[in-house]
């Protein structure tokens, strides 16, 4: 799996060909301005929950490739009533295409799109291909529910929200990578705005000091996991 952060908490994933456009937020984010929206490639649109940091472009970018959204029920009638494609899922349901799953699990926030319409549940994905497995959490706050995912699931790397006041913030997330067994994690949902502005190096020392690594990728870079 190729992972590119593309700022706040929108990550491109590419895995055997396919590309996964999570949570698109890039043209309201002025910290993202060097990225060209419309370069992105989508075969497919992951939506965590229908806040407008986490959804703004997603017109923008499935009208011009033709993505499949994937997401709650509510958030794909939602698209679907403006004519973009969809795939609904729900907590706990998985959906496979040319063998790569993609759980939908439990997150604890809210979700409402900026007009106003119920956006369902939110939720995070488990994307797994070839005994590589990807949480992304979403946002949420730290929940019990986390500790289910390793009780069928080894992961390999979290994404992981730490900037706090509208999420979990660092230390919670640490506790949520114990929870979900897996001490590699992508941080994201930081900096973006003031209230979630972080210390990044004192961040990555917290998940040092538990022998745990934070990776902070810069706006545009791509890892492989
Ligand atoms: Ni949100
Ligand atoms: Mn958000």
């Amino acid at each position: 799996m190729n992972i590119t952060f593309y700022g706040h908490a929108c990550f491109g994933i590419e895995i055997a060909g396919k590309n996964f456009l999570v949570d698109p937020f890039i043209s309201g984010n002025p910290k993202a301005s060097h990225i060209n929206l419309n370069e992105i490639q989508a075969d497919f649109i992951l939506l965590t929950h229908a806040h407008q940091d986490h959804v703004l472009d997603v017109e923008a970018i499935a009208e011009r490739t033709r993505a499949t959204i994937i997401s709650n029920y509510e958030i794909v009638m939602y698209y679907g009533a403006k004519n973009l494609k969809g795939h609904p899922v729900n907590h706990g349901g998985t959906y496979t295409v040319d063998d790569i799953t993609i759980k939908y699990v439990n997150a604890i926030h809210t979700s409402s799109f900026a007009d106003g319409t119920y956006g369902g549940e939110p939720g995070g994905f488990v994307v797994s291909y070839k005994g590589k497995s990807l949480y992304i959490a979403g946002d949420t706050a730290l929940t019990m529910d986390m500790k289910l995912i390793p009780m069928s699931t080894k992961l390999t790397a979290s994404i992981l929200p730490i900037g706090d006041n509208f999420t979990m913030g660092v230390e919670d997330a640490i506790i949520a990578s114990d929870f979900v067994e897996c001490d590699q994690v992508i941080g994201c949902h930081f900096d973006t705005f003031p209230p979630i502005e972080i210390d990044q190096e004192e961040a990555k020392n917290k998940f040092l000091n538990k022998n745990k690594h934070l990776e902070l990728l810069e706006i545009g870079e791509s890892i492989s996991i």
